[in-house]
């Protein structure tokens, strides 16, 4: 695995998000390029606002997880849609609000998609290692929201 040089895969993300296909198309192939490059990142995945819940709308990792529709204030990705601010989990199971997807994880990120105090979705990131996020993580996926929030139209569908 290369050295993480995020102004470098920052460049990749950009030229994801701006590639033609639909934003779901572009949001899935993120999850991919994000996946691929950070050897702890074991399950990435959008969610995107729907009325009053989070929905999936695309995810890389090996497994599927049932938690594909999410109220908003509920486990740590209704929790940070609420609030609009990244959350870091170094120890999953410490955390009461913290919802299970899948056996292995240990540590997660949810960063928020937004423009302003509008948030659309956000990006939830799982790792089998604890304490696997830093504030280099955070910087560069709170980047990569921005990107994506960039390139959202008001009251998107996807
Ligand atoms: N752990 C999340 C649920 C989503 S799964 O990690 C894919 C939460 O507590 O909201």
């Amino acid at each position: 695995m290369p050295r993480f040089d995020p102004m470098k895969l920052q460049g990749s993300v950009h030229k994801i998000l701006d590639s033609p296909g639909s934003l779901q198309g572009r949001l899935k192939s993120l999850c991919e390029r994000l996946k691929r490059e950070r050897a702890h990142y074991h399950w990435v995945g959008i969610y995107w606002i729907e009325g009053e819940d989070l929905v999936l709308k695309g995810y890389a990792g090996a497994h599927e997880t049932e938690h594909t529709r999410i109220p908003i204030g509920r486990g740590i990705c209704g929790s940070a849609a609420r609030s609009g601010k990244t959350e870091i989990l170094g120890d999953v199971n410490a955390d009461p609000r913290y919802l299970a997807c899948f056996p292995s994880t240990r540590s997660e990120i949810v960063v928020p998609i937004k423009r302003g105090d509008r948030v659309f979705g956000e990006i939830d990131i799982d790792s089998d290692a604890p304490e696997a996020f830093t504030p280099a993580d955070k910087e560069f996926l709170e980047r990569v929201a921005s990107a994506v929030a960039d390139r959202v139209s008001e009251g998107e569908i996807l």
